[in-house]
């Protein structure tokens, strides 16, 4: 398959890239690289071998989306582009509800004047809002209880997406739940690079552990949980990208919904010991006062992906931590500027 990758310069994009291109797809990449580097894409051409299309984009203009889009070929779409930083999405809702829903009523429009029927969304299992039972399958509810603009974009996206395809019975869509994302491509070579403070956890022990931090700040001691701190369902993004290629190649056709993680909760502690095995040292932190909008516990029920994609996690959180150490050793300032 020829598959455009939106936002494939990102931290999910660029490792889906090179995993799609390894099993001979070929990639285009449209980015507007508001938040990634064109130098994850070179990367991947250079661990792969293999050249990639990148067309610098705002897919959120549709005057913009039209030019980048209408000459290039491709069969489906893996749709990656958005802004996902919670705490700005509060801040800037409307540049968060613009971009991200913008982007994909263009690149609908787009794709349906093209005659091009794959879809496959990065949603979020930020979507389920505040838990009512764990693990979360797919059935659980959505879009009650979200408590940042971030998450309601793509709460909205997923209803945009159901709906059009009502419209366009033709259209075949995936939308994939991620749980958390983590850790590197084993190279070392392509990782995360956020901008300014990482918001996420793993980030930011990769960065105490460079010494760009002073320490870990833990955002609470009393959940309900086996040590007090937050847990949540942390997924190798290797394993992450493997479940696109799979949404690509194995699912029905219609809209079908998906979690992406491991089955396996661990603490905020954990993930710091985890870390300080891959470092080989300990590393300073300190708790501090519960973040808002956080909930105890995420952990995803992956059977569904298990049964019908053929695709489960094959990476441990040691792995990916391992992974995170080498890409951010390697590259203390990510992609540099
Ligand atoms: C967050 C978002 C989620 C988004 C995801 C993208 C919130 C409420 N949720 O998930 O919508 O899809 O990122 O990756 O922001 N922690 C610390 N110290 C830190 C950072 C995090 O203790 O410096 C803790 C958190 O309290 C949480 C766990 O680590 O228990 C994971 O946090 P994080 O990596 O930010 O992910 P989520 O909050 O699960």
């Amino acid at each position: 398959m020829r598959v455009l990758l939106t936002g494939g310069a990102g931290y999910i994009g660029s490792h889906t890239a090179l995993v799609l291109t390894e099993r001979g797809h070929e990639v285009l990449v449209v980015d507007n690289f508001s938040n990634s580097s064109p130098e994850s894409v070179r990367r991947v051409e250079q661990l792969t071998n293999a050249s990639i299309e990148l067309i610098e984009a705002d897919l959120a203009d549709p005057e913009q989306a039209k030019r980048a889009l209408e000459p290039l070929e491709f069969d489906a779409v893996v749709h990656f582009a958005g802004l996902k930083a919670v705490g700005e999405s509060t801040e800037q809702p409307a540049r968060y509800y613009r971009t991200n829903i913008d982007s994909t009523l263009n690149l609908l429009d787009i794709m349906r004047a093209k005659g091009v029927t794959k879809l496959v969304f990065s949603s979020s299992a930020t979507v389920y809002g505040d838990p009512q039972y764990l693990p979360q399958d797919e059935l659980h509810q959505t879009g009650v209880g979200v408590t940042n603009p971030y998450g309601w974009t793509k709460a909205m996206i997923e209803q945009i997406i159901r709906d059009v395809q009502v419209a366009w019975p033709e259209l075949n869509a995936v939308i994939l739940r991620y749980f958390n994302p983590v850790g590197a491509h084993p190279s070392g070579r392509i990782g995360e690079d956020p901008a300014g403070i990482p918001n996420n956890l793993m980030p930011f022990i990769a960065q105490v552990a460079v010494g760009k931090r002073e320490k870990l700040m833990v955002f609470g001691d009393a959940y309900e949980t086996s040590d007090g701190t937050g847990v949540r369902d942390y997924i190798h993004v290797m394993d992450l990208a493997e479940g696109h290629v799979a949404a690509l190649e194995q699912a029905p056709s219609g809209v079908s919904t998906y979690n992406l993680g491991s089955g396996k909760g661990s603490s905020v502690l954990e993930v710091l010991r985890a870390f300080e095995k891959a470092v080989g040292r300990e590393l300073p932190y300190e708790i501090t006062a519960a973040r808002a909008g956080d909930v105890a516990e995420m952990v995803a029920d992956p059977a569904k992906a298990n049964r019908e994609l053929g695709w489960a996690v094959k990476r441990t959180l040691d792995e990916a931590c391992a992974d995170a150490w080498a890409w951010q050793s390697a590259n203390p300032d990510g992609y540099g500027a």
